[in-house]
């Protein structure tokens, strides 16, 4: 076994680090302006209060009690079938699949960056030109970006747990938490705060549909990292005698916070400025970028700010998505960690490229099937599909396979009263709420 160590504190970096990512600070905001704000943000709290938490420790544990690559984690603690048992650990490869359109998201954030240090959009409809063109248009530009962030995942992965990933998310993590709260404090002073505020919190329960309930429990389980086993994966490198429990409680806060603070933040300015707040995935892309120009100097500062933010935020969520496929490549293809990364990150970055041509005017036509291009396959299938998939087989692995007495030494201590709670959510509440809910997003059921 090659599995090195984090530190407690490098654990939780990097772990906040896999969380906190494009999906907080990118898709929280406009699926929440989509979805009609307040009865939507509720929804997502309640699923990662009541079956987020609980899947969140049971993927922890099967990394934790498993010391190794997902694959062998299911096979060594299945009692029973493990033959059939190690194929679970193959949601791993689900996180190389959402990398091929996470990291050409995070090219289109390089791009912003840069743009940011020069004349920015002055109106929307100039926002949206530079965005459609880029997405239509720029192909060169956006392979050229989405190579650079590639680079940086696979040399991260490359120096491995200890000096790349910990590494990495020890300078990232901070960073970003500190511009994050920085504007927000910024934005508390504006006199459009409050109305941010309700906008987000005040449900109106007549806009929450059947789809939008769906899209914010599944928002939940990807936000959080869940069901793609990078939590397992970082888990398997815990020091030993670690509180699973307190652990989980840090992500999940650390991750919400951002969110919410991200989402303020953005409502905020859109508010204060004029704009919609129901922009679809170009709401950071295009009404942001003419937020800012009309904040003067200000806002080029600001908007730097902001696209490095998302940038390292989806920096470190791409690590953590391809290193469970290159921790198994290791383990059972016996490869070097050099090799294992080079391998993965070719892989999602020839496919990432497919789904730049995908977007592209002259080639979407070729590549886009039923309505989706192959970009937005990517992220249907990972997030609706497997993601809920995978979360409902590790709830079911934990709470009804795994030996009680093997579970309960890890957990029962640091849990105490909660412990027959969480139990009882991770054998029932977690799988049937999975279950209705990747019906409902692969449109077999309607609630
Ligand atoms: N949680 C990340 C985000 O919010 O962008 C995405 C993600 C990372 C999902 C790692 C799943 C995963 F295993």
């Amino acid at each position: 076994m090659k599995i090195a160590h984090f530190s407690r504190w490098g654990f939780l970096m990097a772990a906040a680090g896999s969380a906190v990512g494009l999906g907080n600070i990118w898709k929280f905001p406009y699926i929440t302006g989509e979805y009609g704000g307040g009865a939507f943000v509720l929804v997502y709290l309640l699923t990662v209060v009541l079956v987020g938490f609980s899947v969140m420790i049971a993927e922890m544990l099967i990394g934790y009690l498993g010391r190794r690559d997902g694959v062998g984690a299911f096979e060594d603690l299945a009692p029973r079938h493990k033959e059939r048992w190690k194929y679970a650990g193959f949601m791993g490869l689900s996180g190389t699949l959402v990398m091929f359109y996470y990291s050409v998201v995070i090219g289109w954030i390089f791009y912003y960056i840069t743009l940011s240090f020069g004349t920015l959009p002055a109106t929307i409809p100039e926002a949206e030109g530079i965005y459609n063109n880029l997405m239509t248009q720029g192909v060169g530009t956006q392979i050229f970006f989405h190579t650079l962030a590639f680079m940086i995942t696979t040399a991260v992965l490359i120096r491995g747990i200890k000096g790349g990933i910990e590494k990495f998310n020890l300078v990232l993590m901070p960073s970003l938490i500190m511009i994050i709260a920085g504007m927000l404090v910024y934005a508390m002073g504006m006199e459009s705060f409050p109305k941010a505020v309700s906008y987000m919190f005040n449900p109106d329960w007549s806009k929450l549909t059947s789809e939008a309930f769906a899209v914010a429990v599944g928002h939940a389980f990807f936000t959080l990292s869940l069901g793609m086993g990078a939590i397992m994966i970082y888990s398997a490198s815990l020091p030993k005698d670690s509180n699973l429990v307190r652990a989980s409680i840090f992500v999940i806060v650390t991750d919400t916070l951002i969110a919410l603070a991200a989402g303020l933040v953005l409502f905020t300015f859109l508010f204060q400025y004029g704009a919609e707040p129901a922009k679809g995935p170009g709401l950071v892309f295009i009404s942001l970028p003419a937020v800012f120009h009309a904040m003067g100097l200000v806002g080029n500062v600001l908007a730097v700010l902001f696209f490095m933010a998302l940038a390292f935020a989806g920096l470190t969520s791409a690590v953590s998505l391809v290193e469970p496929m290159v921790q198994y490549l290791i383990d059972r293809w016996d490869m070097s960690r050099t090799k294992a990364a080079i391998a993965m990150g070719t892989f999602f970055y020839l496919f990432g490229i497919v789904a730049i041509f995908s977007l592209s005017a002259e080639t979407s036509a070729y590549l886009t099937w039923g309505g989706k291009s192959f970009f937005d396959w990517s992220d249907y299938l990972t997030s609706n599909v497997f993601l809920p998939f995978a979360g409902l087989v590790m709830a079911v692995f934990v709470g009804h396979i795994i030996e009680k007495e093997r579970v309960a030494s890890v957990l029962q201590k640091d849990m105490g009263w909660f412990y027959p709670i969480w139990r009882f959510s991770v054998r029932f509440i977690a799988p049937v709420a999975l279950f209705v809910v990747m019906l409902n997003l692969m449109g077999f059921i309607e609630f």
